[in-house]
């Protein structure tokens, strides 16, 4: 079977459950040479190696051009800082970590538990409903559209913005998905430009825990972001801290349904909530899949591999893989050390993370410790993307 895989073939049953194909890669063919060129990675070191090497792009402005044009989801791709180098990754990562600050954290975090509070009577008075949509999805989007100070009549507006803008960004497109993605960017992109205008005149409106004036006030060097980088980068942020947070959130607690001796443990010692949201964000991780292009020749994993080589890296499987984790395809909420790459590593290591981390430990705590019996009533639909994991719908009773 590993000698068949292909990146650019995956079929429904790898979309559902990855993880004996990263298995039997990891210990038969760890570094995989796909058809086009390119190679998959599945061991922890090997990864390790590319989160830390010096010559691992993220830079796409050459990889992007032929799916993506010349348009607004370009501009947006290509200006976020994820999709750069340095010196201009460093130089925005810098300014978007004044929205990240432990103060700011500190400042959301009332946010958080209140959010979930009235979301939690809520469903409990409805007793069945969509773990997804109606529980999941809800704080993630709540607390980006905080941060950027959206008004309560655009909220609505965000999924369906933040799904067409990332959509794009599959291997192959339609034209319809094309023109999907340039409007929600260029729509939502006139949006945050009357925010920050607005921002601009009021520095000091913005309710707990909004960063929008840290951002356009903010400065590295005497050098502040751009209207442009400022708005591509904040689109960025409703992309993604929202729909991976969602899935934390819905893999978690789907996992402690499946493992009610688990979901018990969490139930007798509520103090083990820190290490269970690392053990979920390790056994079934919301990103999957990250990648780099070399810069200069490399040798990973024993293969010596030319300038311009594009590296695929399975972070479900260096998550599950036992020369770093003893006994890796147990989840076991307790698991410490527990030094998962499901927030990537190196230089682009998730900016979100501890806020990630506070929202998954309300969220998963407080709807466990609240509805200890939910169960299933009706058959879970799974995301089926290869790159973020999760799940489209989860019909639940409490
Ligand atoms: C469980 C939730 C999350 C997961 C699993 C996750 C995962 C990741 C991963 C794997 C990367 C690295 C991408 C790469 O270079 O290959 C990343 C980058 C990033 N994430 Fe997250 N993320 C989560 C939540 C968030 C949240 C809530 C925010 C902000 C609101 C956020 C903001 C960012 C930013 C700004 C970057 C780019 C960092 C850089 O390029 O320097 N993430 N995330």
């Amino acid at each position: 079977m590993p000698a068949n895989f292909d990146i650019n073939a995956l079929d429904r049953a790898f979309l559902e459950d990855p993880f004996p194909t990263y298995r039997a890669l990891r210990e038969n063919d760890p570094v995989h040479l796909n058809a086009d060129g390119s190679y998959f990675l599945t061991r922890y070191a090997d990864l390790e190696l590319c989160y830390k090497h010096p010559a691992m792009s993220s830079d796409k402005k050459v990889d992007f051009k032929p799916n993506l044009g010349d348009g607004p989801l370009y501009l947006h791709h290509t200006t976020s800082l994820v999709f750069n180098d340095d010196p201009y990754h460093a130089r925005v990562r810098k300014l978007l970590a004044a929205a990240f600050t432990p103060r700011k954290l500190r400042e959301l975090e009332p946010v958080i538990q209140r959010t979930i509070d009235t979301l939690l009577d809520r469903l409990e008075k409805q007793g069945s409903f969509d773990l997804i949509d109606d529980f999941a999805l809800v704080l993630p989007t709540e607390i980006i559209a905080n941060m950027l100070g959206v008004h309560e009549e655009k909220r609505s507006l965000l999924r369906d913005y933040s799904v067409k803008i990332l959509a794009a960004l599959d291997p192959r497109i339609s034209q319809q998905t094309l023109d999907e993605g340039n409007a929600a960017v260029e729509e939502f992109g006139a949006y945050l430009e009357e925010l920050i205008a607005e921002r601009r005149q009021n520095p000091d409106a913005g309710g707990q825990g909004e960063v929008l004036a840290a951002l356009i006030f903010g400065e590295v060097d005497g050098e502040r972001l751009s209207l442009v980088e400022l708005v591509q980068n904040c689109i960025f942020l409703l992309n993604a801290g929202h729909e991976t947070t969602a899935n934390l959130t819905a893999n978690g607690i789907c996992l402690l349904m499946d493992y009610p001796d688990q979901r018990q443990r969490l139930l007798d010692d509520p103090g083990l909530i820190d290490t269970c949201i690392d053990e979920i964000l390790r056994f079934d991780s919301p990103v999957q899949l990250g990648n780099r292009k070399l810069t200069d020749e490399v040798e990973v994993g024993g293969v010596s591999m030319p300038r311009g080589t594009y590296l695929h890296l399975a972070i479900g499987g260096a998550n599950r893989d036992p020369a770093t984790f003893a006994d890796p395809e147990t989840f076991d909420i307790g698991r410490t050390p527990n030094r998962h790459f499901a927030f990537a590593g190196g230089k682009h290591i998730c900016l979100g993370a501890s806020l990630s981390k506070i929202e998954g430990r309300i969220a998963i705590g407080e709807f466990i410790r609240r509805f200890p019996d939910i169960h299933e009533n009706g058959p879970r639909q799974r995301l089926l993307r290869a790159r973020f994991r999760g799940y489209e719908h989860v019909p639940v009773t409490v």
